[in-house]
């Protein structure tokens, strides 16, 4: 259960650009419903340096229409086209998805997803888990509980930025037993890598109740939309793959989580949906934002139980004051 300080309300110092909906050279919104592939072709190329999205899984959702799992790919591969010439060449795309399931069969969809960036010159960087503990209990086989992000970038010049991500090492009082260094701290005073598995609260929305006081209630993020991303897992890529005022891009934004994320770092952004509602509320978050009045769960600080010396901050790292005390 999480206490309700952990939810932030967030403010911002200056006032709430424009939202366009199409693409201009001055714009740091833009928000536009029509078809994704369609819209992305009015977007200058070598623009993005974050493509971050979660397609359609061809599940059934509200919004989709099931198809076969070929025609399935089929169709993305237009929009694919428009999104590797869109992205410049310190760029990154990251594409979030599950499973497609049939007659109880099993599709992982980032398998198959793989060879169509593949195909188009694109390196994966990293096959991102993203691990959550709630959902669906299958009879027939194990219950799922991961999603993946496959992190392509356009060529070997990516931008990289471990620092702003880094989370809390176990160990931090660990000290190199040889070498040179020996007897020195081997970690990072900023932290340790977080790895490629990620535990960011998922698809159990509707089930985590949240404490806060005298009311109960769902993840503060959520909305109508059934397959929202939370905000801090698109920002944990914002600030890893991009710098201020880069473009950040999500052609199926949905209610905008993405474009959130992108804002609070001060990224330029543009969201694509078909759908009028989740575009009109993708829209009022972003006003909701700006005035201060969103509700975002802070990006995760990973937490640790101290065990022995190791997992104390070493001296070295500490302020004088800290040192003192
Ligand atoms: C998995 S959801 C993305 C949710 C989003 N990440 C969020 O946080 O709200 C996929 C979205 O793609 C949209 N969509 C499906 N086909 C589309 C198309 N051809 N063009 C634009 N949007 C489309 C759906 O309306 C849906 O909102």
């Amino acid at each position: 259960m999480r206490e309700a300080s952990q939810l932030s309300l967030l403010t911002t110092n200056g006032g709430m650009p424009g939202i366009s909906e199409d693409f201009t050279e001055q714009s740091r919104i833009v928000v536009h419903r029509g078809d994704a592939c369609k819209f992305m072709q009015s977007v200058p190329s070598n623009t993005a340096t974050l493509i971050i999205t979660s397609p359609p899984y061809n599940v059934g959702k509200a919004y989709e229409t099931r198809r076969s799992i070929d025609e399935y790919l089929m169709g993305q591969e237009g929009l694919i086209d428009e999104l590797v010439r869109v992205l410049n060449d310190q760029g990154s795309i990251c594409w979030q998805v599950g499973n497609f399931v049939e007659d109880g069969e099993v599709f992982p969809l980032d398998i198959l997803y793989y060879s169509l960036f593949k195909k188009r010159g694109l390196k994966l960087r990293n096959r991102i888990v993203w691990h959550y503990s709630h959902g669906l209990h299958p009879s027939r086989r194990f219950s799922g509980r991961y999603e993946t992000i496959l992190w392509f970038s356009k060529g070997n010049n990516h931008k990289f930025n471990l620092d702003p991500v880094r989370v809390p090492s176990k160990y931090p009082g660990k000290r190199h037993y040889k070498g040179p260094n020996r007897g020195k701290p081997s970690g990072n005073p900023l932290g340790k890598n977080p790895s490629d598995i990620w535990e960011i609260v998922a698809n159990d929305w509707n089930e985590e109740i949240w404490y806060i006081p005298n009311v109960k209630a769902a993840h503060p993020e959520k909305t109508i939309h059934p397959s929202q991303f939370p905000v801090e897992l698109v920002e944990r890529c914002v600030l890893a793959l991009t710098d201020e005022d880069d473009w950040v891009i999500d052609p199926y934004c949905g209610v905008g989580s993405a474009l959130i994320a992108g804002l609070k770092q001060e990224r330029k952004v543009i969201g694509c949906d078909k759908e009028t509602a989740y575009i009109e509320i993708a829209k009022e978050r972003i006003r909701a934002y700006y005035k201060g009045m969103l509700p975002i769960r802070p990006i995760e600080r990973e937490l640790y139980v101290p065990q022995g010396k190791v997992s104390q901050v070493p001296d070295e790292w500490k302020s004088d004051e800290e040192n003192t005390n």
